[in-house]
């Protein structure tokens, strides 16, 4: 056994898979499972399950499933190496060096390296905001904007100095390999030759992940040129539509609270926390997005998200209305008065008069409603807003959700229900948009399903719940009745496990069997509840006896006919009526 083998092994035996994804989703009890809200797809009703017998998760939508190693993977976007080394970490298990020599781990030592140089940076911009010198108009910009002096260090607040070469000659200094830095977005190369540093003479704003680590930074100028922000560009450990800003901060007083609040920057967030609001994150300017949602929905039961006052505000909204139904979180809205973000609000009124607005928020679709319609109340304008609004509805997959919503908005804008919805009918069969990709997807989805033998999947629940029953199946050879190869690999998978003397356990088989599909399939069975008495297991491992033995007969029988056996045949029908011997 190699070592990592022995670290992966150890650590599942010290960790408890329902408390590690617990603190990123939030699980109930359900039966033996443990269920919630998937982190990986879109979806209201849970259908991730979590089995704390078998350690092992599985979500009925998205198939996506298995051990805390692909929990980890999956969640993180990490590779293997990673996500052994995290919970190695974790759960004090020691690795020695060297466990892996594939691609992955190549791509593991590249993100590594990415984290170390943007460590470094990130050392290196607050040291040059503490810089006597070249720190003073950063930290005057700084404590313009009314900034703690606590939020800075907490923050890793920094100032990228005005020069071109600042970074890039500490990172040639420290022989730091250039095109990596390159990659990390830190550094630019020159046509001509030679590099620049990306950042200048900007307040700089650290991105974490929710292991502390930096992935991105946020560059602020210091007056009113633009661009006002920059931003890392998308890398291998960076992408903007899953970062918040902030998370790493907040998701324990967001758990707590059961709530989040969703702002537009970093300095809303920053100042809605100096203020004492410690349940905020910042999208960081760009629209919410599903995995925005998806991380956030572990924490929270309801999100408050606070829009700017002008259009683009309020189609922002629109667009998020979606995003929150479909990943069934509850959203609530807000606006703050004209020319004001929660930064300059909260800065101006105190907290007390911001959490009163909080308090008085509207829920999503009314918000976005009231938004469309206070404004257009003539007749041309109520049938622009409806069209505004038909995609979005579109987009919302529960169907009684759809029809709740097309109820109030033809209440509110005094069109009938009938018109509004046909209207909706109308634009969804529109062959063209995400509905229509859904809708035949859905189709492919259930024709999938159809194909699964009702045999198939009882023979494999039965091997798999009740292991007692695999002996006699195997003898009685029952892997004949089966028709589909998927479970037929699992079964013989589950055979050859049995030949050999080891203990028989179906949590190991996730980790022999070779192929996705049928790791899939085993985990549907895993995690899908199958309780039965010991009466009806003994009656069903009869019945499938039964079955075995009068197929058996059916094939002699027919050889017998077509060699014209009168004899056999007699002797058949006698057995046919007699079954199976019982041992
Ligand atoms: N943003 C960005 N790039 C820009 C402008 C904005 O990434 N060129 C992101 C930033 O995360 C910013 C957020 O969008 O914090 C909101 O933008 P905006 O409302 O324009 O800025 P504020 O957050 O109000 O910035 P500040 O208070 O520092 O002026
Ligand atoms: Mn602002």
């Amino acid at each position: 056994m190699t070592s990592y083998q022995s670290a992966k092994e150890e650590i599942r035996r010290t960790a408890d898979i329902v408390e590690l994804i617990g603190r990123f989703v939030k699980l109930k009890k359900a039966g033996r499972n443990y269920v919630g809200l998937c982190p990986f797809h879109a979806e209201k009703d849970p259908s991730f399950t979590v089995n704390a017998e078998r350690q092992t998760f599985h979500c009925f939508g998205c198939k996506k499933g298995g051990d805390i190693f692909s929990f980890w993977m999956e969640y993180h976007s990490s590779t293997f190496p990673e996500a052994l080394r995290d919970l190695a970490e974790r759960y004090n298990v020691t690795i020695s060096e060297g466990f892996s020599a594939s691609k992955e781990r190549e791509k593991a030592a590249q993100r590594e390296s990415l984290f170390r140089l943007n460590e470094k940076a990130t050392v290196y911009f607050e040291r040059a905001l503490g810089h006597s010198q070249k720190g003073k108009s950063a930290r005057a910009y700084l404590n313009r904007r009314s900034l703690q002096k606590d939020t800075i260090p907490e923050f890793r607040i920094g100032y990228a100095p005005d020069e071109w070469d600042g970074l890039v000659g500490i990172l040639r200094h420290e022989h730091v390999d250039l095109n990596l830095a390159v990659q990390a977005g830190l550094i630019i190369s020159r046509k001509s030759g030679g590099y620049y540093d990306r950042f200048r003479n900007r307040v700089i704003f650290p991105i974490f992940n929710l292991r502390q680590q930096v992935v991105g930074f946020g560059g602020r100028v210091l007056d009113d040129s633009l661009p006002k922000y920059l931003n890392t560009p998308e890398t291998p450990i960076f992408h903007k539509g899953e970062s918040l800003y902030g998370l790493h901060a907040s998701h324990k007083m967001i758990r707590e609270k059961g709530r989040v609040v969703i702002v537009e920057g970093y300095m809303d967030c920053l100042a809605l926390k100096k203020h004492g609001l410690n349940e905020v994150v910042a999208t960081l300017g760009t629209a919410l997005t599903s995995r925005h949602v998806r991380k956030l929905k572990g924490y929270a039961d309801e999100a408050i998200v606070v829009f700017d006052a002008d259009e683009a505000g309020k189609s922002a909204a629109l667009r998020s209305l979606p995003v929150f139904s479909n990943e069934g979180l509850s959203a609530k809205a807000v606006v703050l008065p004209e020319g004001h973000d929660p930064d300059t609000f909260v800065n101006l009124n105190g907290l007390d008069v911001f959490l009163e607005i909080i308090d008085q928020a509207f829920p999503m679709f009314d918000f976005f409603v009231e938004q469309r319609f206070s404004e257009r109340d003539s007749d041309e304008g109520r049938v622009r807003a409806l069209k505004d609004i038909l995609p979005v509805l579109s987009e919302i997959r529960d169907f009684t959700l759809r029809s709740l919503y097309v109820r109030r908005l033809s209440e509110r804008i005094g069109v009938k229900e009938d018109v509004v919805l046909s209207e909706l009918t109308r634009f969804m069969k529109k062959p063209s948009g995400e509905a229509f990709e859904r809708k035949i997807n859905g189709q492919m989805m259930t024709g999938k399903k159809a194909q699964k033998s009702l045999t198939d999947l009882q023979l494999l629940n039965l091997l798999v719940h009740y292991p007692e029953t695999v002996s006699r199946l195997m003898a009685c050879e029952c892997r004949t009745l089966l028709s589909d190869p998927v479970v037929m690999k699992i079964v013989d998978t589950i055979f050859a496990e049995f030949s050999q003397e080891t203990p028989f356990s179906p949590e190991k088989l996730l980790d022999i069997l070779d192929s996705e599909q049928a790791c899939e399939q085993l985990r549907e069975v895993l995690h899908r509840p199958f309780v039965c008495s010991q009466q009806d297991v003994e009656q069903a491992v009869v019945e499938f006896e039964e079955e075995v033995y009068q197929a058996k007969i059916s094939v002699s029988f027919q050889r017998a006919k077509e060699r014209g056996d009168m004899e056999r045949l007699v002797q058949l029908t006698k057995l046919k009526t007699q079954g199976p011997l019982r041992s």
